[in-house]
């Protein structure tokens, strides 16, 4: 495969992995995945930034000799994790004076995980400049927009950014560059979710400084390159706000039906006052859809039956799952329903301890619903209401 050109002797050297499934064995992809890396010619060094995920390794060192790439100076690992850094011990032994450089908290990964020898490593600081003759290699330290040791490369004469795996997309395209279509912004959203997420106000911080650099096009590690840098940051902006929308997610699962009644009505009582909700079946819809619609809720309500006295484990999976994707909503609850009894409140809001969120009042019944729970679910409703007024 002949490597497209970005702009001026920066290529694009990664691929796409259609056929990939599941991401980090957690979360469903809807078409794969791509890899990103970008190979820069300087008129005196070349280097390449960030590698390949290992399973593709034969493609992509095949496609570096068929490309006509016999020397590299500088290998750039923005971040250790080894969807990226997974090629370099080939690729060291392939480009025998390469040197790999990164930050020192890399460094420690890629010795630790990939047994990368530390003379084969130049470590940087943040703002170290790198030159390749006519061109500047700038890196720009990003802790904690993702990994500790995430960082940006910007190569300054181009104004190009690489941000890593931040404002990436699991997206699968034959051209390198973003089409800036809804189909994009859906996956783009479902990688922030998963991904992002969690480094919520880290991604504010980022995107500002995105923004003040103000490039003139964003090379992501994952998805395509953004030349219309607005579409991702302006998106980034919305779902890293603190700002929570006017939506309540209902993620349940219901042995019998009492729960998911209890859902379905407390989820129409919402939607007669204007409230937009999102009811998430645990078992049988897309983990991915779940984390998706907590991005932008101000209340989540778990409904969970109970197995042996404690609550069914697809709740406490999703319970476990929306904790560590820490989102922005301002409210919780839970609605359950047990057969002999057992503290399924207790377990699963101890399970929402990140969360930084005021629990309204739960309910807890055994087996169906009956007049008094559909009174107490109109106070649960009538709760929210006023919450989110
Ligand atoms: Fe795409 Fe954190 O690796």
């Amino acid at each position: 495969m002949k490597f497209r050109e970005i702009k001026n002797n920066v290529f694009y050297c990664g691929l796409n992995d259609k056929e990939r499934k599941i991401f980090d064995e957690l979360i469903p992809l809807e078409q794969g995945t791509s890899y990103n890396s970008y190979l820069v010619k300087g008129s005196e060094k070349t280097a390449l930034i960030d590698t390949m995920y290992p399973p593709k390794a034969e493609e992509y060192l095949n496609n570096l000799d068929e490309n006509g790439i016999n020397k590299v100076d500088y290998i750039i690992a923005n971040h250790g994790e080894q969807d990226h850094t997974g090629t370099l011990p080939k690729l060291i032994e392939k480009y025998p004076e390469a040197m790999i450089v990164t930050n020192q908290f890399c460094k420690n990964n890629i010795m630790e995980m990939l047994l990368i020898p530390e003379d084969r490593i130049q470590v940087i600081k943040n703002n170290e400049e790198l030159s390749l003759g006519d061109k500047t290699l700038r890196f720009l330290l990003a802790p904690g927009v993702h990994w500790p040791d995430t960082m940006f490369t910007y190569i300054v004469e181009d104004n190009l950014l690489c941000t890593c795996d931040f404002l990436g997309a699991h997206y699968t395209f034959d051209d390198i560059f973003a089409d800036d279509s809804k189909e994009l912004e859906h996956s783009a959203k479902r990688y922030y979710a998963e991904i992002m997420m969690p480094f919520r106000k880290m991604c504010q911080k980022y995107t500002q400084q995105v923004r003040e650099i103000n490039p003139d096009m964003i090379l992501p590690s994952h998805g395509p390159i953004y030349k219309n840098t607005k579409f991702i940051l302006d998106l980034y902006e919305d779902w890293s706000s603190d700002e929570a929308k006017n939506l309540v997610v209902l993620p349940y699962v219901s042995m019998y039906g009492s729960v998911e009644e209890m859902i379905n009505y407390l989820s129409d009582k919402l939607n007669a006052a204007g409230i937009k909700t999102i009811k998430h079946d645990i078992v049988s819809d897309d983990l991915g859809d779940l984390a998706m619609a907590i991005v932008d809720a101000k209340t989540i309500v778990l409904g969970a039956s109970m197995v042996l006295c404690s609550p069914h484990p697809a709740a406490a999976n999703a319970a476990y799952l929306v904790n560590l994707l820490n989102p922005k909503a301002k409210y919780a609850s839970i609605i359950g329903s047990y057969g002999w009894g057992g503290d399924l409140v207790g377990k699963l809001t101890g399970m929402l301890s990140n969360l930084k969120v005021e629990l309204i009042e739960p309910i807890l019944i055994k087996g169906k619903a009956k007049e008094d729970t559909y009174a107490r679910l109109d106070d649960m409703a009538k709760a929210i209401v006023e919450r989110h007024s």
